[in-house]
């Protein structure tokens, strides 16, 4: 079955099921306080779990564009990926976890055929913050899994959480049996050796984590999430996500161009081409920082790759090009953001090949020094400052250091690149939970100065300039729009000013829900329109501003305080960057 139709099937099982279909967020958060890419369906939805109403309902289900980052450098072996689909049904206090396992059953074993047999499944044991689930247990027993294949483990393994704070609860895992011989007699889901992979994860979310304390949620919600490419791998009966047709094309491709052919390469090729250009579609672009950073490590590996299977680089449009021809009909929005992906990319490539080049004379100034010393070592050090300087790759530093006679001590490289590793993997960890955790007042009230921000913009510099991204913290904000020019003082004076009369006018923060089409016609402002379910909310503030958004907002705007800019700056090609702070 190919993935799209697993995806369809999904869709519409659990729209038979009552839910409604909403679309897939964008792969980079709106809005959204300093969380750098969606990691999970349920990332959009933290406000509706915790208690908003969903203009939609209580039963939704969609397909979410995911991006994990912390196993980059797994890339390149049989299962890890950064980009992901992530197929999800969500109960917001509706039916509980008898209807929602119940349905998941059936939908494994009835819509994709899996014999019961193949299914395990795990459920948690219970500690002092809540109790063993035997009720999630028995529903599998009713529904047709025998106690023999029911496991119960603790929070490492059956409790969901992102980050440290938020919603979060107990789940129930469900695994593939590949059919591979246990790898011992303790074999069991929770084991690695491959003959279990996990299939699907429903949370049971009636808790919320702060401080290390578990409160009660005001509802009993339920979180799912099936990883689309693991399904359609194992529902195709291959054995890496590489071999089935989301990946099958480009893999076919690079195999025929190389002239050095290496398998792992190869992967890590199609991996990062595909995920950049989920991210660039979807308003990223590279950059020294956060997200910006992350795309520009997946191009430079991609193009490190390329280099390593002696591949010309000027193949690079025409592997996007096939790229787009075999995912169009499933994100048809690659089709039409084709030429900017590739104008990225490349533009990406080149600047990288620039940085190749001069750390490659940086390269040959250190190897002299070396040399006048009498020294023939090239240490850890030495490679991993080159790497962190000029972004040279530490594998080219150790083929250069062997061609010109240098030993290579990788001793240290390892444990410098864990260490930093783990920094970043730290900051990721924190920009996730300050993303799920931090709807304060602060960042509320950040979040309508967008609103009014926006407005203002559109009256200084014209109706064309359009919000192109936004980023919330508890002490600042960012907003990205269209503008072809660096802001005069003028102009930044002028929005500055607009934003803070209508803060001292308090206006009413109004917010109603309506059909799409309507908002779309009474001029409501919205920047992904894909992004949106069929019913809407609308948040107007006076008459100075209409915006299609999920919330929250203050009530009005004299809640704000003073508003003040105090940074412009280019952000990327026509589009600028302005930082404010509510004082
Ligand atoms: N949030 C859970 C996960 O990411 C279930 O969707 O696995």
């Amino acid at each position: 079955m190919k993935a799209i139709e697993i995806r369809n099937k999904y869709l519409k099982f659990f729209e038979n099921h009552g839910h409604k279909v909403i679309p897939s967020s964008p792969l980079i958060p709106e809005n959204d306080p300093s969380v750098l890419f969606t990691t999970a369906g349920m990332q959009p939805l933290v406000p509706y779990l915790l208690g908003e109403k969903h203009p939609e309902g209580k039963r939704l289900t969609d397909y979410q564009k995911c991006l994990r980052t912390n196993d980059i450098d797994e890339v390149g072996d049989n299962r890890h990926l950064t980009y992901f689909e992530m197929l999800g049904n969500w109960s917001l206090g509706d039916y509980f976890k008898e209807e929602s396992i119940q349905m998941s059953y059936d939908f494994l074993t009835k819509e994709l055929g899996i014999p019961a047999e193949k299914i395990s499944v795990t459920c948690f044991a219970g500690d002092e913050d809540c109790p063993r689930d035997e009720l999630t247990a028995s529903c599998w027993e009713k529904a047709g899994i025998p106690k023999d294949r029911i496991y119960f483990y603790g929070k490492d393994d059956n409790w969901w959480i992102a980050g440290e704070e938020g919603p979060c609860g107990p789940d129930t895992e469900m695994f593939y049996d590949t059919g591979k011989p246990k790898c011992s007699d303790n074999c069991q889901p929770s084991c690695d050796c491959g003959k279990y992979v996990e299939i699907w994860n429903n949370v049971f979310m009636e808790y919320y984590k702060k401080d290390g304390k578990y409160t009660k949620l005001e509802q009993k919600n339920v979180d799912t999430g099936l990883g689309l490419e693991r399904m359609a791998m194992l529902l195709q009966g291959k054995q890496t996500p590489f071999d089935t047709e989301l990946f099958s094309p480009v893999m076919e491709r690079l195999q025929s161009l190389a002239k050095n052919d290496d398998i792992a390469s190869r992967r890590i090729v199609a991996e990062h081409m595909r995920a950049s250009m989920m991210i660039i579609c979807d308003g990223g672009r590279p950059s020294n920082l956060d997200r910006g950073y992350i795309l520009r490590r997946l191009i430079r590996r991609m193009t490190r790759h390329l280099n390593k299977l002696q591949i010309d680089l000027n193949e690079l449009p025409n592997l996007i090009e096939l790229n787009v021809e075999t995912l169009k009909e499933m994100y048809p929005e690659l089709e039409s953001h084709k030429q900017e992906i590739k104008d990225v990319i490349v533009a990406e490539k080149d600047k990288f090949m620039k940085t190749l080049n001069n750390g490659e004379r940086e390269f040959n100034k250190v190897i002299n020094r070396l040399k006048n010393q009498g020294i023939n070592k090239i240490d850890g050090k030495t490679i991993f400052n080159l790497y962190e300087t000029y972004g040279f790759p530490p594998e080219v530093t150790k083929d250069l250091a062997t061609e010109n006679g240098f030993e290579v001590d990788l001793s240290e490289v390892d444990k410098l690149f864990k260490e930093h590793q783990e920094k970043s993997r730290m900051g990721s960890d924190q920009k996730f939970k300050g993303g799920l955790a931090e709807q304060n007042e602060k960042t509320i009230a950040y979040h309508t100065a967008t609103h009014l921000l926006n407005a203002a913009l559109k009256k200084v510099i014209g109706p064309s300039s359009h919000q192109r991204g936004s980023n919330i913290t508890t002490e600042r904000m960012r907003f990205d729009f269209n503008c072809d020019h660096k802001l005069t003082p003028e102009e930044k004076q002028a929005a500055e000013d607009l934003v803070n009369e209508w803060i001292k006018a308090d206006l009413p923060v109004t917010v109603e829900t309506m059909k799409k089409e309507d908002a779309l016609k009474s001029g409501a402002e919205c920047m992904f329109i894909e992004k949106y379910p069929d019913e809407v909310t609308v948040y107007t503030i006076g008459n100075v501003s209409k915006e299609l958004c999920g919330g929250p907002h203050v009530k009005h705007t004299g809640e704000l305080g003073h508003f003040k800019i105090v940074k412009e700056e280019a952000s990327s090609q026509g589009v600028r960057r302005i930082k404010a702070i509510l004082e």
